[in-house]
């Protein structure tokens, strides 16, 4: 058994104020989130994730292979259908509306759930095989050593040799690239996010974090910090987004 004696239903969560705003924020989008995503670029962000998983599966062992913040469990939908036989996947979130979507998808039936705040992970030490995580960092960046003790926690789960395959978007180092991507958030997310949605702030926030996080070679370092080794990243669509890699 690789869980710690934990509730993987939507008990009751002790979450800290910020995560609390995040979480809450998540539960006004579950239903568009995907639409949303999907138009704003235009179609990338579903090869993205293909990408993460086609990388992630490629250098890691069959075993227990985890998604963090799923939401409406995407990634997990993709492993799942590489997973070799006698891998279980897992997806966790803390917003029970996004997982209640992942949840109701046909392709999800055999992933396993957890709704949990990723800062107080339920797994054993030493015992999942892979991590992935996408289009969430930015979210668990309540602060720089928040996400070195997030990231590390991730590190304690993996048995020695497992990955974290993270994908996200990234600060590129062109200023003419990242002043064309600032002028598209500013002009593009928050108003197309917020029509499809129905709800402002969640895409307001999502407009205002892209431009302030952390370049590529940072969020490496970042990485370096929480324990793993042998980290290295590839840069999409001229910098604007990163897969990175990262053993334990
Ligand atoms: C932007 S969505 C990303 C969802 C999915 N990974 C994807 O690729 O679309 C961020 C997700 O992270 C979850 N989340 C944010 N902070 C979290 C935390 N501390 N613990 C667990 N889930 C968290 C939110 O509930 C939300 O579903």
């Amino acid at each position: 058994m690789i869980l710690d004696d934990h509730d993987s239903g939507a008990g009751q969560l002790q979450l800290d104020n910020r995560s609390r705003k995040i979480q809450k924020m998540f539960s006004r989008v579950p239903q568009t989130y995907e639409k949303v995503n999907h138009s704003i670029t235009l179609g990338l962000d579903i090869r993205w994730r293909k990408r993460l998983v086609r990388q992630a599966t490629a250098i890691a062992q069959p075993g227990n292979w985890v998604d963090m913040c799923t939401g409406t469990g995407e990634v997990a939908v993709y492993l799942q259908q590489q997973a070799p036989p006698g891998t279980q996947v897992w997806g966790v979130d803390f917003t029970p509306g996004m997982l209640e979507v992942a949840r109701k998808k046909p392709e999800a039936s055999s992933i396993r759930f957890i709704t949990s705040d990723i800062k107080a992970l339920p797994f054993k030490e030493n015992c999942l095989d892979l991590v992935t995580m996408s289009f969430a960092t930015r979210n668990i960046n309540l602060d720089r050593e928040t996400l070195v003790r997030s990231f590390a926690g991730y590190c304690r789960a993996l048995k020695p040799g497992g990955s974290f395959v993270n994908l996200e978007s990234s600060r590129p180092s062109s200023r003419f690239v990242r002043w064309c991507n600032d002028l598209y958030i500013k002009l593009l997310i928050r108003s197309t996010g917020s029509r499809i949605s129905g709800a402002e702030s969640p895409y307001a926030y999502l407009a205002r974090t892209i431009p302030r996080f952390y370049p590529a070679a940072e969020l490496a370092d970042i990485l370096r910090e929480a324990g793993f080794s042998r980290v290295r990243f590839k840069q999409l669509l001229f910098g604007a987004v990163a897969i990175h890699i990262a053993v334990k």
